[in-house]
């Protein structure tokens, strides 16, 4: 007998336009060659898995750049429904795919002290194929989201994520991931208010401050987990057959710059200046004290590191598959 078909959960629409943060993250991404590179690497890791017809989950989906590679990559007719917990961000996405019929946005709601799962969010057994990039280093609850992704996937469905945040024991001396450039920048960022007169202002009780912002800094930028940590996990969840592998990639200063340049993602950077509702005066100077800083970095990465040359720096995704078992 022919099962009964599902119907589709209401799908989400804005109430407002895409948020300036989101599309000025957008616009930094979409023409970087090594972010997109990594997704495309991505989107032909994918194609191995996803058959016609299949729904593709892209959980946190953002503006939308890892939906555009993937579709690019695959020449099959599939649905993909966008997921994220961010309307701000969804908003952009939504805005470039409105009006194709195969795809459509979903926003995680809030509950008390979580976002609901994705399980919850489309129902249970949905789902043929789950991918993520550049997120899953982003959620702190992990274990809870592997599970929700679990849950949503058909017996057999695939999950396949990438993030150039994860770490490993054998990475390559002078391969950066994103993570130690942020960090490294926010420690240049704190030297240039030391001893800088401009910005002495921010010198007054530094190091309180730094303590205060730091949860603020680890939010938008948690510390990076190992790999062995999200392949434990997602046994535990019941997933089989983890695999993983990583690729180095090039990124040229001037394209890791317009990332730092990123209003939004400065806040996580320099919380110290200004931290969620700086002035635009603070807004202003935290974007010329880290903008120094990068530029310190890059010096240094010229000077002392084997992988990095004039124009660019090495950094490497880590790619990782698993499935759900019959
Ligand atoms: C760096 S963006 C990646 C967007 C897109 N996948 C890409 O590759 O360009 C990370 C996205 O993850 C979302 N995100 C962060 N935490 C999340 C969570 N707990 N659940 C779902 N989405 C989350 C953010 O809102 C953001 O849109």
């Amino acid at each position: 007998m022919e099962g009964k078909q599902l119907e589709d959960p209401i799908s989400w629409e804005p109430d407002q336009p895409a948020s300036r943060g989101a599309t000025e993250y957008h616009n930094a991404v979409i023409g970087a060659p090594y972010y997109i590179e990594s997704l495309g690497e991505f989107g032909n890791f994918a194609k191995n898995k996803i058959k016609e017809n299949d729904l593709v989950i892209d959980f946190g989906a953002g503006t939308g750049v890892s939906t555009l590679e993937l579709l690019k990559k695959i020449n099959l007719h599939f649905k993909v429904w966008l997921i994220d917990n961010s309307a701000s961000w969804l908003g952009k996405a939504y805005e470039l795919f409105k009006g194709n019929p195969n795809i459509k946005c979903f926003l995680l709601q809030k509950k008390e002290n979580r976002y609901s799962t994705l399980a919850e969010t489309i129902g249970k057994e949905r789902a043929n194929d789950v991918i993520s990039a550049n997120t899953m280093h982003l959620i702190p609850n992990l274990k809870d989201t592997f599970k929700g992704i679990y849950d949503s996937l058909k017996p057999d469905g695939n999950f396949i994520f990438q993030s150039s945040n994860i770490d490993r024991e054998d990475r390559e001396k002078g391969v950066m991931m994103i993570d130690n450039c942020i960090n490294r920048v926010h420690e240049l960022s704190l030297e240039i208010i030391r001893t800088e007169k401009k910005f002495e202002k921010y010198k007054m009780d530094l190091d309180k401050r730094i303590e205060i912002a730091k949860a603020l800094r680890k939010f938008i930028f948690p510390d990076a987990r190992m790999l062995e940590v999200y392949i434990e996990y997602l046994k535990e969840v019941g997933f089989k057959k983890p695999y993983s592998y990583y690729k180095a990639f090039k990124v040229k200063y001037a394209d890791f710059l317009k990332f730092l340049k990123v209003k939004a993602l400065q806040v996580g950077i320099l919380p110290e200046v200004g931290g969620k509702d700086a002035t635009p005066e603070e807004i202003n100077d935290r974007d010329e004290i880290v903008t120094s800083a990068a530029h310190m970095m890059f010096k240094e990465f010229k000077e002392n590191n084997a992988r990095a040359d004039d124009q660019s720096f090495t950094s490497e995704s880590v790619y990782i598959s698993t499935v759900k078992s019959a």
